[in-house]
């Protein structure tokens, strides 16, 4: 559906974003449990994109300067690849990262179309107002969705045309398990199509020393982050979570190379959801995420599985973090067995 709001004409906006009854049957759903978990997709209504933002600026939390850093040193580079392109990113938030890129495109040469996806309705139509305030020749498309999803974007006239890039900045990939990362990269690789690029971000494995103040800052920015989803689940779906009762822990599991975030009940309690009481044992952990950290031979390693070649990786010097530029073969095999749902892509040459 268009948005009805007054707007400036090269922003289209699509809302794709699931209904509030998937956001309750996920939540009571991952509260039966016998470990209780919930989507880390959830942590970002319009308090948590804003608690997100704040985190991404804490001197603890390494991640958006050294990826910034790499961006604005290769840019150049990676601008080669930008030339009349549609830049699809995956997960945009405050829209900051992209900027970068989009310096080094002449708009009056190149065409460029901006496709941002993000779950957060309010913070994906400031941040796309404002970038299109910048960029005044950039067509914009804004669509509210679930990125982990597989999409069909082939509805969306605007996006039959352009050599696609696609932009996953951030290492939100470390959300994933690593079998949904290739499941998520399969996926991109087929909305993406034959071809084409992504260019994504990934940290790397590195001494707890180093991890977990980034996921646990003196501040108690990560720790407001993580129990606001309780603010949500009260706000919207009519629960009675006391915050005075919960806290937060964050630890380096290195045997598993991920951070582990989550919501501790620092009392024996029961919570009511939708008229269902949900007990909680003293000390009992409610997963609010994975961060996965890789080594960028292990990133290449799951990128293959879905069908990726590298063609570049840059590392910082003191190896915090990774950039990856990958390619889709022209044709490969595991590409024309993904066939499947939808064929926009195949189309980009025709009509
Ligand atoms: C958005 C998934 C990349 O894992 O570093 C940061 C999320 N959570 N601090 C990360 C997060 C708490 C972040 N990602």
């Amino acid at each position: 559906m268009n948005s009805t709001l007054s707007h400036p004409t090269q922003i289209q906006f699509y809302d794709l974003h699931p209904p509030l009854d998937d956001f309750r049957s996920e939540v009571l759903q991952g509260l039966s449990q016998p470990q209780k978990a919930i989507s880390p997709k959830f942590l970002y209504d319009k308090r948590g994109a804003e608690l997100f933002d704040a985190i991404c600026t804490l001197e603890e939390y390494y991640l958006t300067r050294t990826e910034m850093s790499l961006l604005k040193t290769y840019a150049k580079t990676i601008a080669q690849y930008l030339e009349n392109s549609m830049l699809i990113e995956f997960g945009s938030g405050s829209s900051q990262k992209i900027r970068v890129l989009l310096d080094q495109i002449d708009p009056i040469q190149n065409h460029p179309t901006y496709v941002a996806l993000d779950i957060s309705k309010q913070h994906l139509w400031d941040s796309c107002s404002s970038l299109a305030t910048h960029y005044p020749g950039l067509a914009t498309i804004a669509i509210c969705a679930d990125y982990t999803q597989p999409l069909d974007l082939s509805e969306i006239t605007a996006l039959q045309h352009q050599h696609r890039v696609g932009f996953f900045p951030g290492s939100s990939i470390g959300n994933l398990e690593p079998h949904e990362a290739v499941q998520f990269l399969h996926n991109a690789a087929h909305l993406l199509g034959a071809g084409s690029h992504l260019l994504i971000g990934v940290d790397l494995q590195k001494s707890a020393a180093i991890l977990e103040p980034a996921y646990d800052d003196p501040q108690g920015i990560s720790a407001a982050f993580a129990l606001n989803l309780l603010t949500r689940i009260n706000r919207e779906l009519g629960a009675d979570f006391n915050l005075d009762q919960f806290g937060y822990r964050a630890f380096y599991n290195s045997s598993n190379a991920r951070i582990e975030m989550y919501i501790v009940s620092y009392t024996h309690q029961t919570v009511h959801l939708q008229g269902i009481a949900i007990p909680f044992a003293q000390g009992e952990l409610l997963r609010t995420e994975y961060s996965y950290k890789y080594s960028v031979s292990q990133f290449q390693m799951l990128a293959a599985q879905a069908g990726f070649e590298t063609q570049q990786v840059w590392v910082d010097p003191d190896r915090l973090f990774s950039l990856h530029l990958l390619s889709i073969p022209e044709y490969s095999s595991h590409h024309s067995s993904s066939h499947h749902s939808s064929s926009h892509h195949s189309s980009s040459q025709s009509s």
